[in-house]
């Protein structure tokens, strides 16, 4: 590739840390992500993500769905430079209906922050997200948020964090009291204190270096009352816990656990400390038929996610890629390893905060924005040539399916094309029975029918409905014997329909007739997620 020696292309991929937040919603992910956007000097006012979100919402018409529910459909990526490290922190969306985006954000991240509201502790989303990360291994550092307001027993969320993740914990830093009485965090593996100053807003307090807790720094900053209970706590956290390893951490096996008030960035810079010393550069990215590593010379990363509407005066669409290995520069040809045909990667994009700037050059852990017209979709590997296959991206079964009705029948092509691109872009699943002419979508969450149908209508000005389809769920099927998944297809031909990629989809009508075919079929595989592409 280049001229650049090697240890100059390690010390990029050294450099860079990419990385998700992954919360319940209201935990605080939004404000943690100004926080920390300001450290970067990637925006100049804390605030900011929502309010430029609100006017990219505003000019985009088929979000009108969405503006109306007050949420957030699409995710994004958001690079900073601190310290002499790139951060690519990548955005999931926090409402359920979403979750196979962000889980496939989730796909394209080394380490996640998981955000935990200190008085509710463990929440279904944060219980459902922890379990992709898990997947994958991905190491998890925890922030408990809103450490100002009243809090749980910090060692009760210790403990449930524990015993509901399986994940052992072992605090970075502990707090000192709670509500109006919190008065800052102890760095147990640093011995910092960290003093609260109520009132400062956005200003970082320092850090106070000690020697322990009995260093006599510590009896002139703190009341008796909170050096002693502070000191008897973390004996027991050290008594308790298992000592912070970075191995096990980077295993995904032990958490870390931050303690910090994101409104008052409080702990914030701490937070970010414990991401550049702890959370592990670029790992090597699984894919067929050998791993790919991210100090390979050669180029190669996988689309993660499409997003169509970026610029609503454009019908463009903007593919997300993980660059997982090689020195990446603007106007590369690239093979796209699905179709076979090779690309000119003329107008890549990086996104610093919202803004988004051509990109010049990109590497290992970068996320660039690939503008298209449709070619490329999730799941799809680029490389210089060689035949990669990225995996891990999965396809997940729907759970909500619906007949697609047109109003004009004379339409219909226009609307396999409308569906098709849904598909692409993973909005949808869109699946043709082998009998009869309608299609059927399917979709993990009801907002998402919403917006199809927005969409549909909107860009496509067709006129359609949805009704009730005569199937509750969906499973891809496989075999390894070839003549016996013939037989197959041919006894259940009724309740079979194609996805968008031709692959094979068993439609069944309730859970009693997928168990029965289930039975009746043992060597056939019904899958309830498909590997993308
Ligand atoms: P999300 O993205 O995870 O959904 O959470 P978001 O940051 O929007 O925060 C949810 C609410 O919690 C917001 O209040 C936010 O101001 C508040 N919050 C975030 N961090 C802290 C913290 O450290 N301490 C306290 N006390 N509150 C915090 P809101 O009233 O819902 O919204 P807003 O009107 O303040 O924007």
């Amino acid at each position: 590739m280049s001229a650049l020696s090697a240890p100059v292309a390690d010390r990029h991929v050294a450099n860079r840390r990419t990385f998700a937040i992954i919360s319940h919603p209201d935990a605080g992910k939004t404000t943690l992500t100004e926080k920390l956007l300001l450290f970067g000097g990637a925006i100049q006012m804390a605030g900011e993500v929502k309010a430029r979100g609100d006017s990219r919402r505003v000019r985009s018409d088929w979000m009108a769905v969405e503006r109306e529910r007050g949420i957030s459909v699409s995710s994004a990526v958001m690079t900073f430079v601190y310290d002499g490290l790139t951060y690519n922190l990548l955005d999931t969306p926090g409402h359920q209906d979403f979750s196979e985006d962000t889980y496939r954000t989730l796909t394209a991240v080394d380490s996640a922050v998981m955000v935990i509201d200190a008085a509710k502790g463990i929440e279904t989303q944060t219980r459902k997200l922890f379990e992709v990360c898990r997947l994958r291994d991905v190491p998890i550092i925890t922030f408990v948020n809103k450490m100002d307001r009243e809090a749980r027993d910090p060692f009760d969320l210790m403990s449930e964090i524990e015993e509901q993740l399986a994940l052992d914990v072992t605090p970075a830093t502990w707090p000192i009291g709670m509500g109006r009485d919190f008065l800052g965090t102890y760095d147990i593996l640093n011995d910092t204190l960290l003093l609260f100053d109520r009132g400062e807003g956005a200003r970082v307090t320092e850090a106070v270096r000690c020697s322990g807790l009995d260093d006599p720094k510590l009896a002139e900053l703190l009341p008796a009352h909170a050096l002693a209970k502070l000191t008897e706590e973390v004996e027991m956290v050290r008594g308790l816990c298992p000592p912070f390893d970075v191995e096990s951490y980077r295993a995904g096996h032990l958490t870390p656990v931050f303690f910090g008030s994101a409104i008052n960035n409080f702990g914030v810079r701490e937070l970010l400390g414990g991401v550049a010393e702890l959370a592990p550069p670029p790992r090597p990215q699984p894919a067929e038929p050998r791993a790919i590593a991210p100090t390979e010379t050669k180029v190669a990363g996988f689309v993660f996610k499409v997003q169509a509407n970026m610029d609503p005066q454009h019908r463009d669409r903007v593919a997300f890629v993980r660059l997982c290995s090689g020195r990446f520069q603007r106007g590369m040809k690239l093979k796209h390893v699905r179709t076979g045909r090779m690309m000119a990667v003329q107008n890549p994009m990086f996104f610093l905060a919202q803004d988004r700037n051509l990109a010049e050059e990109a590497w290992p852990g970068d996320i660039l924005g690939i503008p298209n017209h449709g070619t490329l979709r999730i799941g799809d590997t680029l490389t210089e040539g060689e035949e990669l296959k990225v995996t891990g991206i999965p396809n997940f079964a729907p759970e909500i399916l619906r007949r697609v009705r047109l109003d004009d029948p004379m339409k219909s092509k226009h609307l396999k094309r409308a569906l098709e691109q849904m598909a692409d872009e993973g909005v949808t699943r869109v699946f043709k029975p082998l009998i009869g002419t309608d299609w059927i979508v399917g979709v993990v969450g009801q907002l998402q029918i919403d917006v199809l149908a927005e969409r549909i209508r909107a860009e496509y000005d067709l006129k359609m409905h949805f009704e009730q389809a005569p199937y509750e769920t969906a499973r891809w099927v496989s075999a390894d014997d070839k003549t016996l998944m013939k037989r197959f297809l041919d006894e259940v031909r009724g309740s079979l329909a194609e996805d968008h990629d031709g692959a094979p989809v068993f439609m069944a009508r309730n859970s009693w007739e997928l168990n029965r075919t289930q039975q009746d079929w043992p060597d056939v595989k019904f899958s309830a997620t498909r590997e993308q592409g």
